[in-house]
């Protein structure tokens, strides 16, 4: 057929493998790389005059927007609203007057999605969106098409088009806050390149397979696992947890590192591994004690870091996985594949159907 596994057993594991290429070429659609600026389409957002920006999506892609809200806070020091659709689509938003809003799906076609775009346009809000599908109803229907080129994706839990949409909306915030006067030239210049790096990295990620897929086989024999998180590594928790959950049958749950303390860690014991979401930034010592307070309670606790990560706080843990350096502000986009692949080497372990997980559709088209 026009798409195939190319030698994959899974059209998850053949889109986890694409990452490399298609975020470099998403990339391309933003970054002048002589110039080590981003550009945005004709008829973005005025984000001078936005005085709010309402982000919204389901599943996957609204942690994608969850991420990008710590970055348009940070470098463009614009005011965020964030829900899942199908929660925005029915509150009483108080829309601002100069207000924006964003749609984050890969489909283009998620039923709730667009309902919330509806609705945010009849209250006046200039929309935007960040799709895969160019030619659908979202995309038709937006003000504003930001670019992402994953390539179609097969597998019904998202991976490829997750880390293209992080992309995206980074190269968006980043021009936002160029915009906004916030964000200096030289502060441009370093993300950008840190944005050219991550291909590279992304690839460099994925040689762990064999140790993850190791760390996989005791991971399926779990009753549950928690994932924790600070700063733009809590929606990755939250990723985490629901790649794990969709394909694995394995409850999970992802936390904000420190609300763990507040209920959650009521649980924790041998049977129930913690995965420690926690790349060298300013929040790694933080996150770094919530595990020792998961191990000193007999928890599992698997660290995901940099390799100086792993030597400053992986000598008690229970397993590690090392991923490389990046940009901390952008290490979501490299985390995503150790995340990805832990969640299908525990379903090819369980021999679930990876692709296709019971219960779960690629587009959900009804309410
Ligand atoms: C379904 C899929 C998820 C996806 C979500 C949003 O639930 O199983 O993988 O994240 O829809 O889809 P969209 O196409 O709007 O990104």
């Amino acid at each position: 057929g026009l798409v195939d596994k190319e030698g994959h057993r899974h059209f998850m594991a053949k889109e986890i493998h694409e990452q490399p290429e298609v975020i470099a070429h998403t990339i391309s659609r933003y970054v002048d790389p002589a110039e080590m600026t981003v550009r945005l389409p004709k008829g973005a957002f005025d984000f001078k005059k936005l005085d709010r920006l309402t982000i919204s999506a389901c599943g996957t892609a609204y942690y994608a927007g969850l991420v990008s809200k710590y970055w348009f806070e940070k470098w463009a020091r614009l005011p965020i609203e964030i829900d899942v659709a199908s929660e925005l689509r029915y509150r009483d938003v108080p829309w601002t007057k100069n207000g924006g809003a964003l749609f984050i799906s890969q489909s283009g076609e998620t039923a709730d999605t667009l309902a919330a775009l509806r609705e945010a346009c009849a209250n006046g809000q200039q929309i935007a969106a960040v799709v895969n599908v160019a030619e659908s109803s979202i995309a038709r229907e937006a003000d504003v098409i930001f670019p992402m080129t994953a390539g179609p994706e097969i597998g019904v839990a998202s991976t490829k088009a997750f880390t293209c949409q992080l992309v995206s909306l980074a190269c968006i915030a980043i021009a936002a806050g160029r915009e906004r006067g916030t964000l200096s030239a030289e502060e441009e210049k370093e993300l950008v390149g840190g944005l050219l790096e991550i291909p590279r990295l992304v690839a460099e990620a994925l040689k762990q397979s064999d140790k993850i897929e190791a760390i996989a086989r005791d991971i399926a024999k779990a009753t549950g696992v928690f994932y924790i998180g600070r700063g733009v590594s809590y929606p990755m928790a939250l990723e985490g947890a629901l790649k794990l959950k969709e394909i694995s049958y394995i409850h999970a749950e992802g936390y904000a590192a420190g609300e763990l303390k507040h209920g959650p860690i009521a649980l924790i014991d041998e049977n129930l591994p913690i995965a420690v979401i926690a790349p060298m930034d300013a929040h790694f010592e933080k996150t770094v004690s919530n595990m020792q307070e998961v191990m000193a309670r007999d928890g599992k606790a698997l660290l995901i870091s940099c390799k100086d990560g792993i030597a400053a706080a992986g000598a008690r843990a229970w397993a590690s996985i090392e991923t490389p350096k990046t940009h901390p502000m952008l290490a979501p986009v490299v985390y995503a594949v150790p995340v990805q692949l832990l969640a299908y080497f525990t379903a090819t372990t369980k021999g679930t159907d990876v692709d296709q997980p019971r219960n779960l559709a690629k587009s959900v088209t009804v309410e």
